[in-house]
């Protein structure tokens, strides 16, 4: 196969290429548009699947493309050599200007493949966090539990102990109820205080969040609880809390 075909069955190729990424990224703008990924096929694939296919083409481009500079590298090293007056000889060796090249590239691809992985941010939940530090002026909780949503938003499997739940005693409770002080004689930090020791009624009946103590105390419903505002936490936390004890209220060591 000589030079010049080669060029043209490279350019074709580049060519049927750059028609595909065209075309998967008009359906991933257009007919399959972002957060469709769940609702929407075109042809038998998702929006995932189209961006994947997307994703493939491009690599396939621009490994072409590398080809193509390589097959037109003398040319190149020549011509932006003498341009730009990098050339020291007349006679430029294309090895060393090729390894040259590549090793920035290379530098420069990881640099930003490095930053961009390191720079990647959750994004917060519209609740997030949002009650975290202010006790006191929650959002108000309804009087009644049978009020609370029943179908709420938060999904049992999703909350966890120590990703979920813990922060919220942690935040709220423990600077009353932990190692310094130990008001009622009550800690967050040791779970059978929770489940009912030395005599003390349990606060959680795992499987039933409704009917524990600690709801009744952290949505506002017990009346004579001492210092009820402080022990009010916002509705979103109770839900959470409600969730966890349904789910079973299973309290594991800290992995
Ligand atoms: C600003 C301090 C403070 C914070 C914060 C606080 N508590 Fe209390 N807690 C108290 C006081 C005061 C009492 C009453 C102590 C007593 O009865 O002597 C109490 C009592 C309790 C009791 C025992 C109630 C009873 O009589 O059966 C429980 C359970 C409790 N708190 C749980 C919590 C939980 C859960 C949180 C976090 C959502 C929390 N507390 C946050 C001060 C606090």
């Amino acid at each position: 196969m000589n030079r010049t075909f080669a060029n043209i069955i490279i350019d074709i190729i580049a060519a049927l290429l750059l028609l595909g990424m065209i075309t998967t990224g008009y359906i991933l703008r257009f007919p399959l548009p972002p957060s469709s990924n769940k609702t929407l096929s075109l042809w038998g694939y998702t929006r995932h699947q189209w961006g994947d296919g997307h994703f493939w083409i491009s690599l396939g481009l621009l490994i072409i493309l590398i080809i193509h500079l390589v097959l037109h590298w003398n040319w190149i090293v020549t011509v932006i050599g003498k341009r730009c007056h990098l050339l020291q000889t007349a006679h430029p060796s294309l090895i060393r200007s090729g390894i040259l090249t590549g090793g920035i590239v290379i530098c420069l691809m990881t640099i930003f493949a490095w930053t961009a992985e390191n720079s990647v941010k959750e994004i917060a939940g519209p609740m997030r966090g949002k009650h975290l530090g202010h006790r006191g002026n929650a959002d108000p909780v309804n009087e009644s539990l049978t009020t609370l949503p029943i179908h709420n938003s938060i999904d049992q499997q999703a909350v966890g102990l120590w990703k979920d739940i813990y922060p919220i005693f942690e935040n709220n409770c423990l600077s009353c109820h932990g190692p310094q002080k130990q008001l009622a004689n009550f800690r967050v930090d040791r779970r059978e205080d929770f489940f009912g020791s030395n005599g003390r009624s349990p606060l959680i009946l795992p499987g039933q969040g409704a009917a524990s103590p600690l709801i009744a105390i952290v949505s506002g419903i017990r009346k004579d609880m001492p210092m009820a505002n402080v022990h009010k936490l916002s509705e979103q936390d109770v839900l959470k809390l409600k969730a966890w004890i349904d789910s079973g209220a299973e309290w594991t060591v800290k992995s």
